[in-house]
């Protein structure tokens, strides 16, 4: 097995003047999430969820800022952005495919529909088209393996896909 070091030592953020993570929102937060919580850390989750409804990704600049107004490393944040597939660290496009790879989807073809979307889009998954129209993603079980394979556009979830379908899916949100 080999090992890959990421060199993060010398990792540049990328900075914007304006916060990510805007007073209101922090007063939002304050307000709302912070009193249901133990620990400021309990209000992680529902911070990620919020800043990546509001913007479409979570930016590292955020993920600091997130952490500053936690009061906790910004490690932790970045441990949690990455664990999740679903949060995203790039822009992503307007319509976001996740094929389901799990177990029962992979026994009932979803190779199939990942290689037909890999194919037709010119993308490999957590990659976005130029055009900004698709992200595609390789997700882990759907909640739903007696209608696999499955996969999610945006936030519905497509059951027992077949290619036909997936093209025209890929139709109706290419408009
Ligand atoms: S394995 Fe695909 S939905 Fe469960």
């Amino acid at each position: 097995m080999a090992w890959i070091v990421k060199n993060s030592g010398t990792h540049k953020i990328a900075r914007r003047p304006e916060p990510w993570v805007t007073a209101e929102m922090q007063n939002q937060y304050r307000i709302e999430l912070l009193p249901k919580y133990e620990t400021s850390q309990g209000a992680l989750m529902p911070i990620l969820h919020d800043v990546q409804h509001t913007y479409g990704w979570i930016p590292e600049q955020a993920m600091e800022e997130i952490a500053s107004f936690l009061n906790i490393d910004p490690s932790r944040v970045l441990d949690t952005v990455t664990f999740y597939e679903e949060f995203h660290t790039h822009p992503t496009g307007k319509c976001i495919i996740g094929v389901c790879q799990s177990i029962a989807c992979e026994a009932c073809g979803h190779q199939a529909v990942l290689d037909h979307l890999r194919s037709k889009l010119g993308i490999e998954p957590h990659e976005t088209t130029d055009d900004g129209k698709f992200t595609l993603l390789a997700l882990e079980c759907l909640g739903s393996c007696d209608t696999a394979p499955c996969a999610l556009f945006n936030d519905d979830r497509h059951d027992n896909l077949s290619i036909t379908d997936v093209d025209r899916l890929i139709d109706e949100h290419s408009a």
